[in-house]
């Protein structure tokens, strides 16, 4: 068996959860369960970062100590992984001690080897962004750009990481290893930024300024910077246990760089530990136009749409409807017009037409396929194109293709019932027509079986009531699942199943005044 092990960006608990974060989880989640089809060992983390100075801030804000607010605030975030059906297989929080104490193990680690030392740095710090800044980060009417916040000056002592000695590697690492940053166009922008000389990166904080981090193993004044610490969680999660390095860190475009693509890579070489294989960069989801987030309060509430519509229904539309590495737009409407007419319509309705045809003309068993006409030869052969484009395209990360191919294949299904006419066949007598009758009826139940094979990954409840209707079980082998044969042959159908039933008609837009 083949190991795979991968995460998501661990969310900041500054705030709630929005479809952004609900977003990166359901795609890991659809890539974890893919591997776990094609047999693979995944290992699946997810977690919280809890230190740093937004949370110090945040938890000032509500007069509560910051244990206190990440305790409350944590468990929003860990609540989200059971209502998006989420099959991740542990969960870290940066403030437990098996993180810490691999942080502080290698602080001291690349301290010993003197890759870290002491500087006075005096220049300007952006609280939102964690970071110092420089002169050249200005913009050209010498401002300051909007992502910093507020910029104040400080004149600091801290500690430095060597940095800028790897940015010779780094380039020849990433120019050399074209699949290590997914999409390739965000290589080509780490890149670009790569052609500017680095400097070496601040890892202390000054205790007294932040209280709320790790503090560094070979000086008690100072906490550790919050990516240093943050971007430690996929190793320490996994260390000592075989399971490093990762096989994909799934993060969204903002933490790309420096932090995943600059910082994380240097970090583990310096250590001497190998790199992940592949950063997969995902883009966001909007508002009206504008990045849902946190601290602006634009956001979508995942619950809501879990609530009306089930947790499928918004996993499907999250893939279908991103590009994975593209922006995407959120709204109401659009989630309508994909619920009604991709799940409500096709779907839903390829498996009541099945389940109440199977009833009234089978006898609620689904019988034994005749030999195949055309209508059915059709059907089989769209079967093999689809099966056959699906499974490069999930490896490739084109999930909403896949997903339009797989729907594509059940609009080819519902076609075929309509050329049929179950409901008049049934009405004959004829032995030709009977015999007709039990193809078709084969035919639409083994076609809902291999569609709903390839759409579980995306939405496993729902496949897995599909297939409890369905009189099935899935066997062990997935691949195995995807060959047209007579599985169901026999099966006892259930009479109905409402899976994706209609929303009450949106409330017409206020007036405006
Ligand atoms: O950056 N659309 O945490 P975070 C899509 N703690 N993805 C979005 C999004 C949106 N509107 N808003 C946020 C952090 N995300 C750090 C990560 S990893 C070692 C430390 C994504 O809570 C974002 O891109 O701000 C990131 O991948 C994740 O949510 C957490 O963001
Ligand atoms: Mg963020």
């Amino acid at each position: 068996m083949k190991s795979f092990y991968l995460t998501t960006a661990i969310d900041y608990v500054n705030g709630l959860p929005h479809l952004g974060h609900a977003y990166e989880k359901v795609l890991t989640d659809v890539i974890a369960r893919f591997h776990r089809q094609l047999g693979d060992r995944v290992h699946f983390l997810t977690g919280v970062d809890e230190h740093g100075q937004k949370v110090q801030q945040a938890a000032q804000a509500r007069g509560i100590p910051p244990q206190q607010y990440v305790d409350e605030t944590g468990a929003e975030f860990r609540a989200l992984l059971p209502l998006l059906n989420i099959s991740n297989d542990d969960f870290i929080r940066t403030t437990e001690a098996r993180h810490q104490q691999v942080v502080r193990r290698l602080l001291q680690q690349l301290f010993d080897q003197g890759e870290i030392y002491q500087a006075e740095y005096k220049g300007f710090y952006s609280t939102l962004a964690e970071q110092f800044l420089q002169e050249k980060d200005r913009l050209p009417d010498g401002s300051w750009p909007e992502i910093f916040g507020e910029v104040t000056g400080i004149t600091e002592t801290n500690y430095f990481f060597k940095l800028r000695k790897y940015q010779d590697w780094l380039v020849d690492y990433i120019t050399q290893h074209g699949d290590f940053i997914f999409p390739r166009f965000r290589q080509k922008q780490v890149l670009e930024f790569l052609k500017e000389p680095l400097n070496d990166l601040c890892i202390s904080r000054p205790r007294d300024r932040l209280a709320w981090g790790i503090p560094l193993p070979f000086d008690p004044n100072y906490v550790t910077y919050v990516w240093f610490d943050a971007l430690v969680n996929y190793y320490s999660a996994v260390a000592d246990t075989g399971q490093w390095p990762a096989d994909i860190h799934v993060i969204g475009k903002d933490i790309l760089i420096p932090a995943h693509a600059i910082y994380w890579p240097v970090m583990l070489h310096a250590l001497g530990l190998p790199l992940p294989k592949q950063l997969l960069v995902h883009g966001w989801w909007s508002l009206n136009d504008a990045k849902m987030s946190k601290s602006k309060g634009n956001v979508v509430v995942p619950s809501d749409y879990t609530g009306e519509f089930g947790v499928d229904a918004l996993r499907y539309f999250l893939i279908r409807e991103m590009n994975v590495g593209q922006d995407s737009d959120f709204s109401r409407a659009q989630f309508l017009v994909r619920y009604n007419s991709e799940l409500a319509n096709n779907l839903g309705n390829l498996v009541n037409r099945t389940l109440n045809m199977t009833t009234r003309f089978g006898a609620g068993v689904i019988p034994a396929a005749g030999p195949a006409a055309d209508a059915e030869q059709e059907l089989h052969a769209l079967w093999e194109k689809t099966r056959e484009e699906v499974i490069p395209l999930c490896e490739g990360f084109q999930f909403h293709t896949a997903l339009e191919r797989t729907m594509h294949f059940v609009t080819a299904t519902n076609a075929y019932i309509e050329k049929r006419a179950p409901w008049k066949l049934g009405k004959s007598a004829e032995a030709a027509d009977q015999a007709l009758l039990r193809t078709s009826l084969a035919t639409m139940a083994e076609a809902l079986r291999l569609a709903v094979a390839l759409l579980q990954a995306v939405m496993p409840a729902a496949a897995a009531r599909i297939n409890g209707v369905l009189g099935y079980t899935p066997g062990p082998v997935w691949r195995d699942e995807l060959a047209w044969g007579t599985r169901l042959t026999g099966a006892k159908v259930a009479e109905a199943l409402v899976l994706f039933p209609r929303p009450a008609p949106a409330a017409p837009p206020a007036p405006k005044s």
